[in-house]
Parts: structure tokens; C-alpha cells; sequence
């Protein structure tokens, strides 16, 4: 017989693991996502053929295993010591955080815990691209690069290398997206000083490009 404090915390981590995208009662908190599957999933050179941006978005969330493969599959940690991520980045800098904005909040991604940290409450999504569709989509991924983990590289270099690493963030984004049928488009044609003022960032991080995903429509 499970004492009655543990069978509460079994039942408030169950809700909370069933309201990633759409609990408000539990906006605020850390959320564990369940462990990523690392396998599976379409042969590469078929996700590859069926790789586009789509544009229009279903009104449907994304159920928590699929939150959870999406972020691990963008950039998780994918080496048994936990060193290194799903796309590389200079000198293995890491320096890219992935914010992914839903209806209720601001999140970003810890790939060391696997969970999303709280940062803001409020939609931002309509924020995150001149074209409308961008807020249509269930959750949009924001991609920031923080210098500081990459000072020993000169300014400009800094600003490349952040664009770089969250391409290859977001082409594992495509993939991804292509294998489960979900639809996607990178966008840089975005207003980056009022979204950054937005989400509050700090004058060494530089936001790069913003994904929608969602199922298409
Ligand atoms: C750096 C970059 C920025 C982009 N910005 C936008 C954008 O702001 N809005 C948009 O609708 N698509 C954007 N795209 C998506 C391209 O329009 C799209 O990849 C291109 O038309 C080719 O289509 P495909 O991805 O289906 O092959 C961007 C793509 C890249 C690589």
C-alpha cells in the first residue's frame, strides 16, 4: 500500500505529464518530458525526399512523446556521457537554447534534464513572424544563441556560427517533421528586436530563426 502523500505526487505528475502544451494550472512549473525514443521512425533517405516547409497548421497540439522526440531530435544530448547534442556547433560551444512557444507560455528546452523550464507566461506566437500562419501553429521553437558560451570567438564569427547552429538545429527539425507527418517552415523574416524585447533575452543573446510545428492542415 503506496502511503496517501506518494499516491498525490503519482497522480500531480501524471496530470501534469498529460498538460504539456495545454495545462495552465500548471503553466509555471518545470515540465518533465517523457524520455525520448532514439529510434524508430521513417529510413533517413525517405524523411529526406519528403523534406518541405509547409505552411498551414491543424488546431491540434503536439501530444508530450511527440514534444519530447521533436526537442531531443532538434538538438538533445545523443552520446552516452551526455557531452554532445544532435547537431554540431563550434568547438562544441553549444551555445543555441531552444524557447518554444505555445498558447499559455514560454518554455525553453534543458536537454541535460529533458524538460522545458518555464521563462514567461502569454502567446507570443503571433510575435514570432511577419506572415501570419506563424501563430496558427500549436507551439513555434525560438532558437538563441547565448555568446557568452562562445566568447573566444570574434564578434562577427559569433553571429554566424548562431545562424549556423540553428540550421542544422532546424533541418533536424525538418526531418524530424517529415518522418512524423507533422508540417514546419523555418522563418527568419522576423521582427528580431521586439521579439527579443518580448521574451526579455539579454544583449549577448542573439535570436536567430523561429519553426513553427504542428500537424498540417
Ligand atoms: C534562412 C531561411 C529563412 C527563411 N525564412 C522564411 C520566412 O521568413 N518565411 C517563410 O515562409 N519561409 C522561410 N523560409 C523557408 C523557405 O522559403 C523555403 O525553405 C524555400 O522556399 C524552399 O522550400 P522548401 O523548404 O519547401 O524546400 C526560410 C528558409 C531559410 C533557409
Amino acid at each position: 500500500m503506496l502511503p496517501a502523500i506518494n499516491v498525490m505526487r503519482l497522480l500531480s505528475a501524471a496530470v501534469l505529464a498529460a498538460s504539456v502544451v495545454a495545462g495552465p494550472a500548471y503553466a509555471q512549473q518545470t515540465i518533465k518530458l517523457p524520455a525520448p525514443k532514439m529510434d524508430g521512425g521513417m529510413p533517413l533517405l525517405e524523411a529526406i525526399a519528403k523534406r518541405q516547409s509547409k505552411r498551414a497548421f491543424a488546431d491540434k497540439p503536439l501530444t508530450n512523446e511527440t514534444l519530447s522526440n521533436l526537442l531531443w531530435a532538434a538538438f538533445g544530448i545523443n552520446r552516452p556521457d551526455g557531452s554532445e547534442r544532435t547537431a554540431p556547433s563550434w568547438r562544441g560551444s553549444k551555445e543555441t537554447d531552444i524557447y518554444v512557444a505555445t498558447a499559455e507560455a514560454v518554455r525553453m528546452y534543458d536537454p541535460a534534464t529533458h524538460t522545458l523550464r518555464h521563462v514567461m507566461d502569454g502567446d507570443i506566437r503571433a510575435d514570432t513572424g511577419r506572415q501570419p500562419y506563424a501563430a496558427t501553429a500549436p507551439l513555434v521553437l525560438i532558437y538563441v544563441a547565448d555568446r557568452t558560451r562562445m566568447a573566444e570567438a570574434p564578434a562577427q564569427d559569433q553571429t554566424l556560427y548562431a545562424h549556423v547552429n540553428s540550421a542544422f538545429i532546424s533541418q533536424n527539425v525538418y526531418l524530424f517533421a517529415a518522418s512524423e507527418g507533422l508540417a514546419t517552415v523555418v522563418l527568419g523574416n522576423v521582427e528580431k528586436k521586439e521579439l527579443a524585447e518580448k521574451m526579455k533575452l539579454r544583449g549577448n543573446q542573439i535570436l536567430t530563426f523561429t519553426q513553427p510545428v504542428g500537424y498540417p492542415k
